[in-house]
């Protein structure tokens, strides 16, 4: 087994159907790919390029055509759903462009969704001082009863992190999570999402279209000649 590696892609090939008479359009042809624990990547290109393809991929929420899905050494391919929702429950955080809280629930309520679906021993399940914890970092110590209504767009994306967060992944996917922000805000939210993942040694993968934001990631992929390739 090989203990660097969190995640690994092997020879995937991906495609869609573009319509009943076109040919298929390949997005992912024989790719390889190896995250390493604690590593940070930036993955840069043109919308319809296939970024978000790859992230779900990672993310195991995709499935490739071929190839391996390898998650600490485990192939993922021939798991059931049932499966895939505990792991990705247990290993991987997800932050969309769009944060996607609940609007009927609180803050705190909404943070703490992602750990019902995961089994944990009581010691590791997070408490709600963990979770103020992880609000005061983000500076939302104060907003933890709010609707998200009440927040601001930055404020919920910070919310959206904390929740990513609270089941200690050793993966975190974010798909352009500066995207709906103003640029001061996207940089607070991507040094946060960086801190974060440094000090709990987390493996970070940013989807972004901003080049500032993607020089902060230690590996960056980017798209050119039909390739994501490292640059
Ligand atoms: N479920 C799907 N069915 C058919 N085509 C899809 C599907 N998902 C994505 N695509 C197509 O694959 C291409 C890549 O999409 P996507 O990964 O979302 O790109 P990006 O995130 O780089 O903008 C696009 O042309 C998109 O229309
Ligand atoms: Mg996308």
């Amino acid at each position: 087994m090989d203990q660097r590696m969190i995640v690994k892609l092997k020879d995937i090939s991906k495609s869609y159907a573009e319509g009943t008479d076109s040919p298929r359009r390949t997005i992912l042809k024989s790719f390889n790919l190896s995250i390493d624990f604690h590593e940070s990547i930036s993955i840069v290109g043109p919308s319809g390029c296939g970024k978000t393809t790859l992230l779900n991929i990672l993310g195991t929420l995709d499935k490739p055509d071929s190839g391996e899905v390898l998650f600490n050494d485990q192939n993922v391919i021939n798991l059931t759903d049932d499966q895939l929702s505990i792991l990705r429950a247990q290993k991987i955080g997800f932050i969309f462009q769009s944060h996607y809280l609940l609007p009927q629930i609180s803050v705190l309520e909404n943070i703490f969704l992602p750990t019902i679906a995961v089994e944990k021993d009581e010691q590791d399940t997070p408490s709600i001082e963990d979770v103020k914890r992880l609000l005061e970092k983000v500076g939302l110590e104060k907003h933890g009863n709010k609707l998200p209504s009440q927040l601001s767009g930055g404020e919920k994306q910070r919310v959206a992190i904390v929740r990513a967060l609270i089941n200690k992944p050793n993966l975190v996917l974010a798909d352009e999570p500066t995207g709906s922000l103003d640029k001061a805000r996207g940089n607070e939210i991507i040094n946060l999402l960086k801190d974060l993942c440094v000090n709990d040694q987390t493996s970070l993968v940013v989807v972004t279209h901003d080049i500032d934001v993607a020089s902060q990631m230690q590996k960056r992929l980017s798209y050119k000649n039909c390739d994501f390739i490292e640059c």
